[in-house]
């Protein structure tokens, strides 16, 4: 094995709920190992490393960091943590796979984003279906010309949230919301489908605990496209998403993650109602994150795209978040 060859070996940055699923992820993918678990409490970290595996466990994040094996971190804690332990990350010279939303807000993710491109490190935000072999199927589809040209993206994201003490969702210090947690991804199917940034947005919120836990948007795009979707933690899951053209229309009712990880398909309509469904790979989406980000990390060429559409995505949900409280349109900045 030659040293281009050899693991990216990954820290994980808190024993999260979401920790589970990307630990077995960076287990299972090609060309990445799963190193340490780091948590606040050191009994925590060992029961995770007993259950889920892992070489070492570790006490503190700054623990975690200090391990000259590690290459690339994973970073599941809050949103309220993001920029923290992105930069220290950044600095120690590790790779960042942070989870979504980026940071609190656009100013903390130019913050971070800027100190990672300064220690030549990776970052990318742990949005998991754009990497997968059905989103390459689907922007084919959108790029084609099969559908015209596209003019209205349309989504939803919905999900029962239990209020627990835990749950960080529903703390406003934490970074909680559902325009943050949920929104983020009914935002980034627009910027992906139209390949571009609105100019301006409107949302109309409902508020529990102080934070937005179901939102309505509007994003207006240049050349009259526009998209919209809802997100709230008070309704039955839903995870769909339709881009419009001109001539025919893309349908896939669970882009979010596929219902049935066997079943993973969408649909694309003809004008006359004709529907054509397409099977893609049966896939983990995990996985497929972890190894499009250990893919860019041994290529030693950074990509851009994925800090730049993470940054897009945070300030999207700014300008919503704020819309929201004003009740106006608000320009995203
Ligand atoms: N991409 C996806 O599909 C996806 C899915 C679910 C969640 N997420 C994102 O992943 C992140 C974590 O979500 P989760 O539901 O997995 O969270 P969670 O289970 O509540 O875990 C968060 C972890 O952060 C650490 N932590 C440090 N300081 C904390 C504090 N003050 N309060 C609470 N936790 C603290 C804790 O780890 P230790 O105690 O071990 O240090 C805790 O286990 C969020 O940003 C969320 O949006 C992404």
């Amino acid at each position: 094995m030659t040293p281009d060859d050899a693991p990216i070996r990954f820290a994980i940055l808190g024993a999260a709920r979401i920790a589970t699923k990307v630990g077995k992820a960076i287990q299972d993918a090609n060309g990445a190992e799963l190193s340490v678990i780091a948590s606040r409490e050191l009994s925590k970290a060992e029961t995770w490393k007993q259950h889920h595996g892992a070489r070492l466990a570790v006490e503190g994040y700054e623990e975690a960091l200090r391990q000259p094996d590690i290459d690339a971190v994973y970073i599941p804690l809050p949103p309220s943590l993001h920029k923290e332990w992105t930069i220290k990350s950044a600095e120690a010279g590790k790779h960042v796979l942070c989870e979504k939303p980026t940071a609190m807000d656009a100013h903390e993710a130019r913050e971070m984003l800027a100190v990672c491109k300064a220690n030549g490190v990776q970052f990318m935000d742990g949005t998991m279906w754009p990497h997968t072999p059905r989103s390459q199927q689907m922007s084919q589809v959108l790029n084609d010309g099969t559908l015209g040209e596209l003019r209205r993206v349309v989504s939803a994201f919905s999900i029962q949230m239990p209020d627990t003490p835990d749950q960080h969702r529903y703390i406003p210090e934490l970074g909680g919301g559902a325009l943050y947690d949920i929104g983020w991804y009914c935002v980034r199917a627009s910027l992906w489908a139209f390949a571009d940034v609105p100019t301006h947005v409107y949302a109309s919120a409902t508020y529990h605990r102080g934070v937005d836990n179901n939102a309505t948007a509007i994003l207006w795009f240049s050349d009259n496209r526009v998209a919209s979707f809802d997100c709230g933690y008070d309704l039955t899951r839903r995870k769909w998403m339709e881009v419009v053209g001109e001539s025919g229309n893309l349908v896939c009712d669970d882009f979010l993650s596929p219902w049935d990880i066997e079943k993973q398909r969408f649909w694309v309509h003809d004008q006359d109602g004709i529907a054509t469904e397409i099977q893609s790979p049966s896939v983990v989406q995990e996985t497929c994150m972890v190894e499009s980000f250990v893919q860019i990390i041994r290529s030693k060429e950074l990509s851009e795209y994925w800090p730049q559409v993470s940054l897009d995505n945070q300030r999207v949900i700014d300008a919503l978040m704020v819309s929201a409280r004003t009740g106006n349109r608000e320009e995203v900045k």
